[in-house]
């Protein structure tokens, strides 16, 4: 039996005031990059606590122009986790860098830092670490290796770590605003850092435009839609963010009797849920038709991990996340029914 009310694996939650927004952009009769960008950067920077902010049309833009901003180049080195989206290793290999693969840690599924000490060599520029499905990667260990940090909250902002918010530690943080993120501008970036010298690169970078010396520069601009749309979404985050919390408190009470491994719960309030990801322990292929039967798409969080793509040996950790994790929706825009019948379809399948 087919449901024709599937519940999808991600919703934005679009509101009236979104709404409201957009059509007053569109009506400001400045669409492109202009003041509503520029408000979008301080009010981020000011929500994080950067000092300043360049926005770009996606969250792999702001990878790309926050590499370039460190002068990464041909024999470089990054470092990346498996366990993370192809975007992540797009950005590195549109500088010419080598992208460097290190395993996670099963617990949180973030980058192990054992893995990337493993990897340091004399040519490694920098380490992108990302705060895997909402949950603050342990940064105090990240930043005493004294190599640049890029903190990727793509899918973690709103997140703390130690009580500060994620995106606030490292040298530049990026972010991405797609439609299935925490905030949605259906597509979207933004990069962050308290030095202003990588800012105004990055702003020389994301434009062509009016410039007096030629440099391989691109078009990464966001435009003032959706700024004006990401303006409106960040006054809901704080919202959002508690809302999810709120559902991750009642899958861990639910499914606390169930055979397979909840998310961690180690930082406590720190994890926002980006995604609620559970490791059961066989080889998930078969339980995503299962919940499909029922009208729920689940996934796996990572489609594909990078060292499968790359054919190399190894990475014990990311297999075993890869091979037995499954995605649960999770999102503001879950109504009361939808939750219920997600719980009851894990209850009924484990
Ligand atoms: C961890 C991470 N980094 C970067 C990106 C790239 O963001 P975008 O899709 O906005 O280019 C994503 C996208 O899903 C992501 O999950």
């Amino acid at each position: 039996m087919t449901h024709t009310d599937t519940i999808p694996h991600s919703r934005p939650l679009v509101a009236e005031l979104d709404l409201e927004a957009v059509v007053s952009a569109l009506e400001s009769g400045q669409i492109s990059q202009g003041p509503a960008v520029d408000k979008f950067e301080k009010a981020l920077a000011e929500y994080i606590g950067q000092n300043k902010a360049a926005a770009t049309n996606s969250g792999t833009a702001a990878l790309h122009l926050a590499l370039l901003a460190l002068d990464v180049k041909e024999k470089d080195e990054i470092i990346i986790p498996s366990f993370v989206c192809s975007a992540v290793l797009n950005a590195v290999n549109h500088t010419g860098a080598t992208p460097v693969i290190a395993d996670i840690e099963l617990l949180t599924y973030n980058l192990s830092v054992e893995s990337v000490k493993k990897t340091l060599t004399q040519k490694t520029k920098a380490i992108i670490v990302p705060h895997m499905f909402g949950c603050p990667a342990e940064m105090n260990k990240f930043l005493e290796l004294d190599i640049p940090i890029i903190e990727d909250c793509a899918q973690a902002i709103g997140a703390t770590f130690k009580g500060q918010k994620v995106g606030s530690l490292g040298l530049l943080s990026i972010f991405s605003f797609y439609t299935t993120k925490v905030m949605a501008c259906g597509e979207g970036g933004m990069v962050l850092s308290d030095a202003e010298d990588l800012i105004l690169k990055i702003k020389d970078l994301r434009e062509y435009d009016n410039k007096d010396d030629y440099l391989v520069r691109y078009n990464y601009k966001m435009t003032d839609i959706q700024a004006a749309l990401g303006l409106s979404q960040l006054s809901s985050l704080n919202k959002f963010v508690a809302r999810r919390k709120e559902i991750a408190a009642l899958y861990f009470e639910e499914f606390k009797d169930c055979d397979f491994s909840l998310p961690v719960w180690k930082q406590g309030k720190e994890h926002i849920y980006y995604r609620f990801v559970i490791r059961i322990k066989d080889d998930i292929s078969g339980y995503l038709e299962k919940f499909q039967q029922k009208g729920i798409i689940c996934r796996r969080p990572v489609y594909k991990p990078l060292h499968l793509y790359l054919n190399l040996p190894g990475f014990p950790q990311t297999t075993e996340a890869w091979q037995k994790a499954i995605s649960i929706p999770l999102y503001p825009s879950l109504t009361e029914e939808e939750i219920d019948r997600i719980i009851e379809a894990v209850k009924d399948i484990f």
